[in-house]
Order: C-alpha cells, then sequence, then structure tokens
C-alpha cells in the first residue's frame, strides 16, 4: 500500500512519543488489556479521519490488538504529527495517509483512501468520512447496511464514531434533513467526553497553541473569547488564571448570563473588537470574527480560532483586503490592514493542534476510551441499529469515570441502602 507519510527516518522520534502518551492513558490500557484477550473487532476493517497525534496513535494500537485492521487518515491538514504517522506505518504496520499541511485535495484524496479499504465501521473528527461515504450508494434492509463504492464494489457496514461537538451538529442536520443513511455514534455527547475533553483540553492545549505561536504574556491582556460552550468556558477560565482580563461573547442569553455570573465581562464582538488584544474563536460557527472586525481591531491584535473548521474568521476576506503580508513567525501571519497589524495564527485554523500537541494524553485517554468502546457497541449492536445519531449508554459512561478514577487513585462514597431507598422514595421529606 501507498503510504502518504512525509518521511519513515522520523518513525524512532515518533515511537518515544507514542509510548510517552501511551503511560498517561490508564483507561485507554484497561480496555487495551480486555480487547488483546476477546479480540472483539475481529476481522474487521476500521478506516479512521482523526487528528493524527500520539494520543489517536494509542487509539489505533488498541483497536488494532482487539484484531481489526486500522487505518489511519487526518481530520485537519495541519494537526498531523508526521513521526507519529512514521512510527505508526513503520513499528505498528498501520497504514497512515496524512502529511503536516497537505493542500485540500491531497486531504480529500487521503479520505478516499481510507474508503478504498471498505471500512465496516468508520470514525470521524468533524465528519468528513461520513459525509464523503454518503455520496456512496447505501442500501438497508433490515437495519443491515450495504455500501456499494463507484467501482461497484460491496460491503457491509455497521456505523461510524464521532468524536466532536462540529461533527455531531453536522451529523444531526444530515439526520434532520433525512441525508443520513447510516447509524452513528455521538461519542462527544457522553459526559466522560464533552465535560472534560472539551473544557480542561481545550482549554489548556489553546493556550499552549497560542504560546507556541507567538510567546505572548498573558498576563494583563484583554482576552476575547467567542463562545462560551464547554470549550470556551474552559478556555476562558484557564486563561483568566493566567492573569488575562477576559470578554465573553456570545448569541446564547443563558450561556451569555452564565459568563457573567462566572465573573467575565460580556458584550458584543462589534464592542471587544475595538478593545481587545487577542481574540480566540470557539463556536462551531462560521464569521464569528468579520473583516469588519477586523477592520476595527487596534495596532497588533492577534487572532486565533481552536474551533474544528477554519471558517469562524474571515481569513480569505481578510487576505483580500491586506496591504501585504508576511510570515513573522512561524504559524503566525502579519497582515497590514488600513495601515494596522493584525497577527492571524494558524491559518485560522485550530491553533491547539495547528501550532501545538492538541489535547494533553490524560484528557485523550477518556475520549480514546469512549471511542475503543463505540466501535465494540457498533459491532455489537450491528442488526440493531436505525440510521440516527446515537449515544453511548450510559453505563459505559459511568465506568469511564470509575476506571479513570482508579488510576488516579481516587477514592470516592457510595451510597447506603438507607439513601437508595430515601432517594427512590416520596413520601417523607423531613
Ligand atoms: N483533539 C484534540 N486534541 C487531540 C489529540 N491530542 N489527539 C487527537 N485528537 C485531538
Amino acid at each position: 500500500m501507498n503510504y502518504s507519510i512525509a518521511d519513515l527516518k522520523l518513525a524512532p522520534k515518533g515511537k518515544k512519543r507514542i509510548d510517552w502518551a501511551n503511560l498517561r492513558m490508564p483507561v485507554l490500557a484497561t480496555i487495551a488489556a480486555r480487547f488483546s484477550k476477546t479480540k472483539p473487532l475481529k476481522g474487521l476493517r476500521i478506516g479512521a479521519c482523526l487528528h493524527v497525534t500520539t494520543e489517536t496513535a494509542n487509539l489505533m494500537i488498541v483497536l488494532k490488538s482487539a484484531g481489526a485492521s486500522v487505518y489511519l487518515c487526518a481530520s485537519n491538514p495541519l494537526s498531523t504529527q508526521d513521526d507519529t504517522a512514521a512510527a505508526l506505518v513503520r513499528y505498528f504496520n498501520i497504514p497512515v495517509f496524512a502529511i503536516y499541511g497537505e493542500d485540500k485535495k491531497t486531504y480529500y484524496r487521503h479520505l478516499e483512501h481510507v474508503l478504498n479499504v471498505q471500512p465496516h465501521i468508520t470514525m470521524d473528527d468533524g465528519a468528513d468520512l461520513v459525509s464523503l461515504l454518503s455520496t456512496y450508494s447505501i442500501a438497508e434492509e433490515n437495519k443491515r447496511y450495504t455500501i456499494k463504492n463507484k467501482s461497484n464494489k460491496s460491503w457491509n457496514f455497521y456505523g461510524s464514531s464521532e468524536e466532536t461537538t462540529t461533527g455531531v451538529i453536522r451529523l444531526k442536520a444530515m439526520e434532520k434533513d433525512g441525508a443520513l443513511k447510516i447509524p452513528v455514534l455521538a461519542v462527544n455527547d457522553s459526559y466522560t467526553k464533552y465535560l472534560f475533553d472539551n473544557r480542561y483540553g481545550t482549554g489548556q492545549s489553546t493556550i499552549d497553541g497560542i504560546l507556541r505561536a507567538t510567546n505572548i504574556l498573558l498576563a494583563g491582556k484583554k482576552v476575547v473569547v467567542a463562545g462560551y460552550g464547554w470549550c470556551g468556558r474552559g478556555f476562558a477560565t484557564r486563561v483568566r488564571g493566567m492573569g488575562s482580563h477576559v470578554i465573553v461573547t456570545e448569541v446564547d442569553p443563558v450561556r451569555a448570563l452564565e459568563a457573567v455570573m462566572d465573573g467575565f465581562q460580556v458584550m458584543p464582538m462589534n464592542k471587544a473588537a475595538k478593545i481587545g488584544d487577542l481574540f480566540v474563536t470557539l463556536t462551531g460557527d462560521k464569521s464569528v470574527i468579520t473583516l469588519s472586525h477586523l477592520r476595527s481591531m487596534t495596532n497588533g491584535a492577534i487572532v486565533a480560532n481552536s474551533g474544528h473548521f477554519n471558517v469562524e474568521i474571515e481569513v480569505d476576506k481578510l487576505e483580500k483586503a491586506a496591504q501585504s503580508k508576511r510570515e513573522i513567525r512561524e504559524n503566525m501571519v502579519e497582515y497590514v490592514l488600513n495601515g494596522k497589524k493584525i497577527y492571524v495564527l494558524g491559518e485560522g485554523r485550530l491553533i491547539n493542534l495547528a501550532a501545538a500537541e492538541g489535547h494533553p494524553a490524560e484528557v485523550m485517554d477518556l475520549s480514546f476510551a469512549n471511542q475503543a468502546l463505540a466501535a465494540e457497541w457498533l459491532y455489537k449492536s450491528r442488526g440493531t441499529l436505525s440510521p440516527r445519531v446515537y449515544k453511548l449508554p450510559e453505563k459505559l459512561d459511568t465506568t469511564v469515570a470509575k476506571l479513570k478514577l482508579k488510576a488516579m487513585h481516587i477514592q470516592y462514597d457510595t451510597l447506603t441502602q438507607e439513601q437508595k431507598k430515601y432517594l427512590n422514595s416520596w413520601q417523607e421529606g423531613t
């Protein structure tokens, strides 16, 4: 197979980094121990479109140890760690189609490569594989799915899992439009995913990406955080901890109110644009920072995005309107707009992966434990699922949380019989 990776010579470095991440992913290791004994995914082909990081590498290795053949492509052109890709190919014999900085055409060619292996299960981070798969012919009979590709080859398909909020929103829109033809598992919607990955993972790794790209001092800066969902609140809380004055912009009144009561200043972007030093979008929506906002910013303003797609900041319009442009540091471009300097980080792509290494392994441990369980659940549930967006059973959430607490040597209380009875009764309140 013709792997599209950067350079096999990078493999030894990638292998050591994969090992380091592995040491910090105890829940996944517990699942791996069971999977390698019982081989619950034996004979399956799994196609994954995820950020090619050391944490993803560990997930791929676990799926392979469960008996599956796994194939990986990138879920963003700027998130691939080339040494990780090389190590997966060289030491684990896992085909990877991903190169850091790949152009749009190559990115989609790599997705096609993964679908060409005729996967029984796919995994997405942003729903690009499912979206491409929906251009194939998909037949359903008694909740059994057959996919036929453009060369008229057909195979059984069991379902797909989705890692991120943006992907789940996209899939739910497909379901509403009747365009979703396969069952999908929204891993993002498990508590042990979004409460931790989106909040603590994005919170920390966004700061990491901004600092690696700029090396600025955050203390004393006016930082504008667009979006107060789980990612936004994670970042806002952490950047406040670094001494920044944080302004939140929101469109949802409940979230805006929450931000106010959490002690943040809340105002519309039109106002915030004029006073911020650093702007970070974490909304999942487009045109959150428009060209008009960019024009009203102060000289030296820095803008970055930590949402999944590069649509939150109007970088394309800035490209056309700017008088000049130069790369001033890696992952930072200086634009001169109306005589003012505006700095864009990582081309407006998700900064935590474009300029840093994404979320730390400790938090990806939870997310990817859910992904591993999702693959098992999709396979076990074959023949029973409709073309809908499903959630993992809550019992699995509890299992993942218990395993993490155990690995962290943290003990916690349990209800007594008397307390359980009290909580289940309605008669007596005293
Ligand atoms: N998404 C955010 N951080 C990630 C990481 N470290 N690995 C894979 N996907 C991620």
